[in-house]
């Protein structure tokens, strides 16, 4: 048994060691001490490795029979093992790309500890999800909501080989809360692929209509979830599709359920469009089907390529499925940003991730106009683990008003922030298109949040991230000359009050703001 962060202090904690709170939180990277002595999980780690952590409680007494195998500064317990019971456990994620030798930790664990065969591809399972698909759908018909991303593209295809056109109906909606051209892409692209069976629906007035006014990051979500199977019973009942015949197909993957609390023990970070509660109504009820549910991003990416997806597809930067509102920030009050000894503190809340729980938090601001981020980044992260009230650090680019003079705006989902929201990322999209900076990161979020001074009320935040399968990320240094355009680029919109530069990991921050 190999257990993993809170999997370490369970086994600690059962079989009599201690656990407690950590004097602080270790939240990023860390670097790993290792103690003497061989071990069979750690082989092939070199001393002083880089490692990802993400807690504050700790294992301060192993239980006996246990020898500590490594440490970091802020804990004394990086990884433990019994050999003789076959138990380990580490404080850090070997799971996440970030643990430099991540990988080579969990072979060792899987192969020689264990004594696994090596014979896991995602592309030889396509065969299988494709039975999978038959045998969950068996006589009736797939709707599909198709968004142009990656992940219903590819369960579309393998929805449409596994069960012929005539049985699946794909449709694109556009919410309102798409990016500019989305929605022609979408046509362009099916049209090419010869689908030849995605309908547009235009249904801007009932997801926009009802986000007006709504503040709440998790309201939004809901309201978006419930929007989407609305429009699904609208759909059938318009065309006079019998419902009974129909299930609803979706591109939900393995960490959407695991962040919308859907494994047994998880804690819900965010509730995915696809996983609201009329949507589990429909998962109870046996009217849904999701072939990629059990892969991450990087394996559903290897299985459109087995299907020939074409790569500007199959590469596209993911968007979420609640688009634009989450990205689209909002204040239930007015409120004067203050200054603390670290920088600035904006009291516009976002969502982050610390240990296994939700945070939801006000933003700090430091101020390093175009200095690269790359060491601000390591400072953001010393900040939010001593700084326990701020899950988000982000730097100012430029901004119309010096920082004392600015506030956070009462404000919501309006038409018009979504309109400028819009723009705004079309204009990062075209610079990076154009620099290449876009095929060096695995997405780019652009936000709006409501801060400002006079007549300009909002300020745009750049959020380029790396990552392998979204659930980790390192916020990414953007070219002082690009981050030079883009400001100017960006500045010369007049409701533009500012544009500043995320350099949050995740954790602690999600990429999304909500
Ligand atoms: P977070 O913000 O949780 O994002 O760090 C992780 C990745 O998931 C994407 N994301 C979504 N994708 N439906 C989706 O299809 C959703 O509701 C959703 N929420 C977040 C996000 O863009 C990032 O790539």
């Amino acid at each position: 048994m190999l257990g993993i962060c809170y999997g370490q202090q369970l086994i600690a904690h059962i079989l009599g060691g201690v656990v407690r709170k950590g004097d602080k939180g270790e939240f990023g990277l860390a670097v790993l001490e290792l103690r003497d002595g061989e071990s069979e999980l750690l082989r092939g780690v070199p001393d002083g490795d880089r490692i990802w952590m993400s807690h504050r409680d700790v294992v301060s007494e192993p239980p006996e029979g246990f020898r500590v195998l490594a440490a970091t500064s802020t804990c004394e317990t990086a990884a433990i093992e019994n050999p003789a019971r076959r138990l380990y456990g580490v404080q850090f994620h070997p799971e996440v790309v970030h643990t430099a030798h991540g990988r080579e930790i969990l072979e060792n664990f899987v192969f020689r500890i264990c004594g696994c065969e090596r014979d896991w591809n995602p592309g030889k399972r396509i065969a299988h999800v494709e039975a999978q698909i038959r045998s969950t759908v068996g006589s009736r018909k797939v709707f599909f909501f198709v968004s142009g991303g990656v992940d219903s593209t590819v369960a579309f295809t393998l929805c449409l080989q596994a069960l012929g056109p005539d049985r699946v109906r794909g449709v694109y909606v556009d919410t309102g809360l798409m990016r500019e051209g989305e929605t022609e892409f979408v046509e362009t692209t099916f049209e090419r692929l010869g689908h030849g069976v995605v309908e547009i629906e235009r249904r801007e007035t009932e997801f926009v209509g009802r986000l007006e006014t709504v503040r709440d990051p998790e309201l939004k979500r809901h309201i978006i979830g419930d929007e989407f199977v609305r429009v699904q019973e609208r759909i059938i009942e318009e065309r006079g599709l019998l419902n009974g015949e129909w299930i609803l197909g979706q591109g939900t993957i393995y960490p959407d359920t695991i962040e919308s609390g859907g494994t047994s023990k998880s804690a819900t970070i965010k509730t995915h469009h696809n996983r609201v509660p009329a949507i589990r109504k429909l998962i109870e009820s046996g009217r849904i089907v999701e072939p990629l549910a059990d892969f991450y991003k990087d394996e559903v990416r290897e299985i459109g390529r087995h299907l020939n997806l074409p790569s500007e597809l199959l590469d596209r930067h993911p968007f979420p499925g609640p688009g634009l509102a989450i990205r689209c920030l909002c204040s239930e009050v007015e409120e004067a940003v203050t200054r603390v000894p670290e920088g600035y503190l904006v009291p516009v809340r976002s969502v982050g991730v610390q240990g296994d729980s939700r945070s939801y938090a006000p933003v700090l601001a430091i101020d390093a106009g175009l200095r690269s981020a790359a060491n601000l980044q390591g400072e953001a992260t010393e900040i939010i683990n001593r700084m326990a009230s701020v899950n988000r650090v982000i730097s100012s680019v430029a901004s119309r008003e010096p920082m004392d003079s600015q506030r956070v705006f009462a404000s919501e989902i309006t038409r018009g922030r979504l309109e400028l929201l819009r723009k705004a990322d079309a204009i990062v999209r075209e610079l990076c298109h154009k620099s290449g900076f876009d095929r060096e990161v695995w997405q780019f979020p652009v936000v709006l949040i409501p801060l400002g001074a006079g007549e300009s009320r909002d300020s745009v935040v750049l959020r380029p991230i790396q990552s392998v399968d979204g659930m980790t990320a390192d916020s990414v240094s953007i070219p002082e000359n690009l981050l030079r355009d883009l400001s100017s680029r960006l500045m010369a919109i007049p409701e533009i009050a500012g544009v500043y530069y995320d350099l949050t990991h995740k954790p602690p921050g999600t990429i999304e703001w909500e």
